[in-house]
Formats: C-alpha cells, structure tokens, sequence
C-alpha cells in the first residue's frame, strides 16, 4: 500500500541533501519505500566512487537493492550503534512525530532506527500534518493467530481496522512473517496515548507510530530543500 507517487526529482533532491550528512567511515540504517530507494540509489553512487560505508536493511526489498548497488552490507545482529539511519515516513508532525509503515517494514525500520544516533527522514511536502493521522491509518503489525481479536480490539478503541491484503487478495504477509491491520484513527490530539493502547493489545508486535524518534527531516519544497530539526 503506498500513496500517489512523489516526483522523482523531488525525491532525487531530498536523498542528496541526506547523503550530505554521510561520511567515510559511517554504519548506515538503510529504510524501505520510494524515498529510501531514492537515498539508495545516490548511496550506490557515491559507494562506486570510493565512499566506504557499511549499511544494515530494514526490508528484504531494500536489502536487494543495496547489493544492486554495491552497497557493502551488514548483518543487523554484528551491530551495536549505527551513525545514521535514512528513511521515509507517511506523516509527518510538528514535533517530529511519524506515521511509518505504508510499505511494510516498520517493525525492522524502528529496529534499526532506535540504534542510530541520527534518524533522518525524507519526506514530500504533503506529508506533512498538524495531527497524525490525518491521511493515512496506522499500521499494526500483529501475529498471524492474533489478527481477528486484535482487530476486534482495535474497533473497540475506536479505530477502523483493515487487513492488508496483496493483489491475490491474501494477507500480506511482512518480512517478519505477520500480517497488517492498516488501522484508521483519524486526526489525533494524543498519539502517544493511542500507541500505548494499541501495544497492550494481545498479538501487537508493533505499530506505525515513531514518536520521538526522528532528528531531522528533510522535506523537498520547490526546486529546494527544508529542514525540520529536533534534538534528542
Ligand atoms: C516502509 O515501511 C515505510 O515506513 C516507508 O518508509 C513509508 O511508507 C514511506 O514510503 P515512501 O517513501 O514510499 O512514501
């Protein structure tokens, strides 16, 4: 499930504004989605030209693209810190608080993202909310076995659950073998409440909520580049 596609160009602008911020020498989180593909791309560049970095996946789907572009890779479990994770998001909030998961990897992209010192995110203007919620649902990744109960509380906290679902019409299936209940909350005052609800649910492995995670955000205005920073 993904929104209507971003401008490549804006996408291309945004992915060199964050590899400014990348150095020989770096361990790189490596997100999922367009805009992370779009970061990979000018990475493998850069890679063929010399840069030394190493860099850990979030998807099976990134992970491929990396080794396309000779992009040296890492398994998650030989890491201890990463310098920078670059990502993508569905929202984005004022305080810097996002909506992830669209694509299907938010349990591994939060994974990774909690190790890195700075967790970068691309992201095209109309992400860009005053409450999350507001566009997208929240993803909540949930145990195959748990999927019907967990929905039934979702509705009871007053969401709008809904199977993710391929083309075939069969659950989507995430690389972590659970399933997607793509949850509408709409427009929230509390996020952080929402989310701790949602994780005492039975079966919940994860949600799509990343609040306090992102240090800087790098939004692709008009032929230019904003950016959208918080300290952590
Ligand atoms: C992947 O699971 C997601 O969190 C993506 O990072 C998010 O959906 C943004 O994707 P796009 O860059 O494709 O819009």
């Amino acid at each position: 499930m993904s929104t209507a596609g971003p401008d490549p160009s804006d996408l291309d602008r945004i992915a060199v504004a964050a590899l400014a911020r990348v150095d020989s020498g770096m361990l790189l989180g490596l997100g999922t989605g367009r805009a992370a593909e779009a970061f990979l791309r000018r990475l493998g560049e850069r890679v063929r030209g010399g840069l030394q970095i190493r860099g850990v996946a979030t998807s099976e789907r990134s992970a491929a693209l990396a080794r396309r572009e000779n992009i040296p890779m890492v398994p998650f479990d030989e890491v201890e810190r990463l310098d920078v994770a670059v990502d993508g998001a569905d929202e984005v909030a004022p305080d810097l608080g996002l909506i992830k998961g669209l694509g299907g990897a938010l349990l591994r992209e939060r994974v990774v993202a909690y190790e890195a010192a700075e967790f970068i995110i691309l992201v095209t203007p109309e992400k860009l909310v005053e409450k999350l919620g507001s566009r997208v649902p929240i993803p909540v990744e949930v145990v195959p076995f748990a999927s019907t109960s967990a929905a039934r509380h979702l509705t009871a906290l007053g969401g709008k659950p809904a199977i993710r679902k391929n083309a075939d019409g069969y659950p989507l299936q995430t690389d972590n073998h659970n399933w997607i209940l793509d949850t509408a909350f709409g427009p929230m005052d509390a996020p952080a409440a929402v989310d701790a609800r949602i994780r005492k649910i039975p079966g919940v492995v994860d949600t799509g909520l990343f609040l306090d995670m992102a240090t800087l955000v790098l939004v692709a205005d008009t032929g230019a580049v904003r950016e959208l920073r918080k300290r952590r």
